[in-house]
């Protein structure tokens, strides 16, 4: 089933976007939107609400806000999944152990500093996508996608 993600390449692993795009395309998965921004970070806390409780809150916050980061839509068959299976373990040391060609493995340095970050079900990638692609009824370059 043809499913739309949203992908995010976090602070740490910017300057590694060619080799993540390659990626991207070697899982026959394409992108149709990319937007590089730094966050708020109240930006940051809405767009991780969920986690908002969570004892590596504070840790995380400071960590995505700490550069830019680039989100993409990323399209294709069962993108949710395969996007999360690209990038591995959420922890980068588990992934260099369990996935070792994994995302996290090659370009993240711990459990927070993860290189990059996919939406877990087609919910969370329908508010992600809204969150960085907001739909608009207006016209122009910045909503023309
Ligand atoms: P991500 O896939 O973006 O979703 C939430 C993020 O919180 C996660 O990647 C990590 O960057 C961070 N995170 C999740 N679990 C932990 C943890 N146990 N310890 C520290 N950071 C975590």
């Amino acid at each position: 089933k043809k499913e739309r993600t949203l992908a995010m390449i976090k602070p740490d692993a910017v300057t590694k976007i060619g080799d993540i795009i390659q990626m991207v395309y070697d899982a026959n998965l394409i992108i149709t939107k990319a937007k590089m921004t730094k966050l708020s970070w109240k930006q940051a806390a809405d767009f991780y609400s969920e986690h908002q409780s969570k004892s590596f809150f504070n840790n995380l916050m400071q960590f995505v806000t700490s550069g830019p980061v680039v989100a993409m839509e990323v399209m294709g068959d069962e993108a949710v999944s395969i996007w999360r299976k690209i990038l591995g373990p959420t922890d980068s040391e588990s992934a260099r152990k369990d996935a070792p060609n994994s995302l996290r493995a090659q370009f993240g340095t711990d459990g927070t500093k993860n290189a990059a970050h996919g939406s877990d079900s087609l919910a969370s990638a329908a508010r992600e996508l809204e969150f960085f692609f907001p739909s608009t009824t207006g016209h122009g370059p910045s909503n023309s996608a």
